[in-house]
C-alpha cells in the first residue's frame, strides 16, 4: 500500500475550499475567549479537515500570524491537514497501554496499513493516529477502529479486525 503524507494530497484540499462558509464558521467565534479553538473545530466539522487556505483568514481575523495559527492548530493533534481516509485506526501510545504493549501493537499495525502515525493511505482507505488514554487502560492495549474500542489488542486481534473490514468491503462491493 503506498503511503502519503496528509499535505501531499492537495487536490482533496482544493476540492473542498470554499472561503465564504469558512467566514461564515469563523466570524462567530472572532471576539470569544479560545475563540481560534472553536473556528479551527467548526472549520474541521464543514470541511473534515482544517484547509491551509484557512490559516490566512483564521489570522485576519483573530490578528495573529499565520505562524501562529499554524502553532496552535498543529499543536492539536485532532486538527487534521486532509481529509480523513475511510477507516480511522487510534492506536493508544499512553502509559497503561504502553506497558501491555502498544508500541509492538504500532510497529504491526503499521506495517500492515504501510503508513505511520498521522499519514493516511494513499488511496484513502485508512487514516493512522497515535491517541493518548482512551480511557480504557483496564483492558489495555487499545485501539479504536472506525469509533469503535477495542481492548486487549494482540496482533492477532487487530488482523482480524483487518480481514473482517475488508471481508464488508467485498459483500458490499458484490451488493
Ligand atoms: S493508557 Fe491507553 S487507554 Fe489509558
Amino acid at each position: 500500500m503506498t503511503k502519503t503524507h496528509e499535505h501531499d494530497r492537495p487536490h482533496l484540499e482544493q476540492a473542498d475550499w470554499d472561503p465564504v462558509e469558512a467566514q461564515e464558521i469563523i466570524a462567530p467565534f472572532v471576539r470569544l475567549k479560545g475563540g481560534l479553538m472553536e473556528a479551527l473545530h467548526g472549520l474541521q466539522q464543514a470541511f473534515g479537515y482544517v484547509p491551509r487556505q484557512s490559516y490566512d483568514v483564521l489570522a485576519d481575523a483573530f490578528n495573529l500570524s499565520r505562524a501562529e495559527v499554524y502553532g496552535v492548530k498543529s499543536f492539536y493533534h485532532d486538527f487534521r491537514d486532509a481529509p480523513a481516509g475511510h477507516h480511522v485506526i487510534e492506536v493508544c501510545q499512553a502509559e497503561s497501554c504502553q506497558a501491555m504493549g502498544s508500541r509492538g501493537l504500532t510497529t504491526h499495525v503499521q506495517k500492515m496499513l504501510g503508513i505511520e502515525l498521522g499519514e493516511t493511505s494513499h488511496d484513502g482507505h485508512f487514516t493512522l493516529k497515535a491517541v493518548y488514554c482512551l480511557g480504557n487502560c483496564a483492558v489495555s492495549p487499545n485501539i479504536t477502529f472506525d469509533g469503535k474500542m477495542h481492548g486487549r489488542v494482540t496482533e492477532d486481534k487487530f488482523d482480524k479486525l483487518m480481514q473482517r473490514t475488508a471481508g464488508l468491503a467485498k459483500k458490499g462491493e458484490n451488493a
